[in-house]
């Protein structure tokens, strides 16, 4: 355990160590600033790009990926866990591209305890400033008679030859380090789990990461697991123990913050807490519990850059067209909503009555300045780089031509606007089609007639059909310009600001050939934001079909 700042009361146990919330707060505010000397760095490692793009539907185009890394490394996590860069040849490109053009955390690549695996890893971050290749190997009985079918020996060997190659690549190079994870570790037999760490740091892991892969564990379980590891693995003293939790039963900040208390200094986390299935730790619940209770995790910090928390789950929700819970801590929209009257009251009074966290230091923060169509490219631009975008002299004129459609419409464009307009408009795919018009013949007396004029590589196309609807006539003309069958799998309109003129957000799921593809599409009219994110779909499949 780290050092223990014996100077300062315990406030946890006794009555007289009560404190108000508000000397509570300052406490923790002081101490957070003195106790960097004396407590310990809990390192973390955001497996965002790919854990939680492995959740369905959340796949990533290379842009998008490097958007995410770059704005994790303004987060300041330490280690960004890039992809799988032996899974598809898209996901080696973006870890390359992550490698070269993101500074600050390590660039990090998993691969399985299989060569062709670490040599993919390696070739895509070799040219990283600080590389790690993370290998790993299923350890539980389970995994072991079911996936790889290896006996416990097998797969010990199979461990210690893949940190052994993942080693040998790396050598030449002083910034890299190889993790390595026993995955089930939780289920693994656990005199056979210390062998196995105590072998692949014998073999150079220098960090040791044990996977609670199935969520299965309870906290006490999960930290006596590590306490227990680290006082029967002779040679732990040589690795950082990292700690990756799912949230099967919703376990996984508790399981992680029980970790850190009995010697893990690494935890793997996501924004939003996105992952396989239930998802993994919430980067954002375990960063703000450590420090928000200061007063009792007082021998931890983390080098989280708070402010960066709301905007960075904003631009993963809507990236991966997942949206936020309301009730989700910390960034749910309803995080630091007070509806009671009695709550209301309280925190008019004094915020920290209800609230146990400025929603300041999370990067909450009302519009300060309302754009309106007087507003010029430099006011766009300004309050586009305060939400976390930045844009090329090229982008602005193109975003700056849509602001003003909505501007003219609206008189007045609030952050969401402007953010919808940023999903909307920036989207990297190459647009092979393009909705340059759309008109709707509808009533309750007639067939709803949609029809649309589409860019295409041939010119512009114009096609009409009638549906069940507006939207579903829409979907119809489109097909029959853009030949393209998709299988619509769900449909989601949400308004993203008030008002009768709001911006209507859509968002669709479409299969083709076993892919799931998110749309997205926004206007102020809800059969054009239909379209357009119909369209969208349709040039991210073009687009999946060249890159295959
Ligand atoms: O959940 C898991 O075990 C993983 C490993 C690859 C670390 O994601
Ligand atoms: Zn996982």
């Amino acid at each position: 355990m780290g050092l223990t700042v014996t100077e300062e009361p315990d406030l946890r146990d006794t009555e007289d160590n009560l404190m108000s919330l508000a000397q509570r707060a300052e406490f923790n505010a002081v101490t957070e600033k003195e106790n960097h000397t004396v407590s310990e760095k809990v390192y973390i490692f955001d497996t965002t790009l790919r854990d939680a793009e492995q959740t369905p539907g959340a796949a990533l185009n290379l842009e998008e990926k490097l958007e995410i890394a770059k704005h994790l490394a303004k987060l300041k996590v330490d280690i960004i866990e890039a992809g799988f860069p032996v899974s598809s040849p898209g996901d080696f490109d973006a870890v390359t591209r992550i490698s070269n053009e993101v500074e600050g955390p390590e660039i990090c690549a998993l691969s399985r305890v299989v060569e062709k695996d670490i040599t993919a890893a390696w070739g895509a971050i070799k040219d990283a400033q600080k590389p790690r290749i993370h290998t790993f190997v299923g350890t539980s009985p389970i995994h072991r008679e079911r996936i790889t079918r290896t006996s416990p020996e097998e797969t010990l060997q199979m461990a210690i030859n893949a940190v052994t190659y993942a080693k040998s690549l790396s050598a030449g190079h002083p910034g890299a380090v190889v993790e390595f994870s026993p995955m089930d570790a939780g289920r693994t037999e656990l005199s056979y789990l210390y062998e196995v760490v105590e072998a692949t740091i014998a073999a150079g892991a220098t960090i040791v990461n044990i996977p609670e892969t199935v969520g299965w564990t309870v906290p006490a379980e999960f930290g006596k697991l590590i306490a227990d590891i680290k006082a029967n693995v002779p040679n732990i003293d040589q690795a950082i123990i990292s700690v990756h939790c799912h949230n099967d039963l919703g376990l996984a900040v508790a399981n992680s913050l029980e970790a850190i208390e009995n010697g893990a200094r690494q935890v793997e986390c996501t924004i939003n807490g996105l992952g396989e299935r239930a998802g993994n730790t919430a980067l954002e619940e375990i960063v703000m519990a450590i420090r928000t209770r200061r007063d009792y995790f007082s021998d931890y910090y983390t080098d989280i850059n708070t402010k960066e928390i709301v905007p960075i789950s904003r631009r993963v929700s809507r990236t991966m067209g997942i949206s936020v819970q309301p009730n989700k801590a910390i960034v749910g929209a309803n995080a630091f909503a007070h509806s009671s009257g009695i709550h209301q009251d309280g925190v008019i009074k004094q915020r920290n009555t209800f609230e146990i966290i400025d929603p300041a230091d999370v990067g909450w923060q009302e519009s300060q300045i309302i754009l309106s169509p007087r507003s010029g490219r430099n006011a766009l631009r300004h309050r586009l780089n305060a939400l976390g975008y930045e844009v090329t002299p090229e982008q602005i004129e193109k975003i700056y031509e849509r602001f003003l459609k909505i501007a003219d419409k609206k008189k007045e464009v609030h952050d969401a606007d402007l953010e919808a307009i940023m999903r909307d408009e920036v989207r990297s795919i190459p647009e092979v089609f393009q909705l340059k018009y759309i008109q709707v013949v509808s009533g309750t007396r007639i067939s709803p007639t949609t029809t649309v004029g589409v860019r295409t590589e041939a010119g512009i196309i114009e096609a009409a059909s009638t549906g069940d609807g507006p939207v579903d006539a829409a979907y119809k003309a489109i097909d029959r310009i853009a030949k393209i069958p998709l299988l619509l799998a769900d449909y989601n309109i949400r308004a993203v600001t008030e008002g009768k003129d709001a911006i209507g957000e859509v968002t669709i799921r479409v299969q083709d050939n076993g892919h799931v593809i998110i749309g997205h599409g926004a206007s102020t009219d809800i059969i054009e934001a239909s379209a357009k994110a119909y369209i969208n779909a349709i040039n991210k499949i073009v687009n999946l079909r060249y890159e295959e």
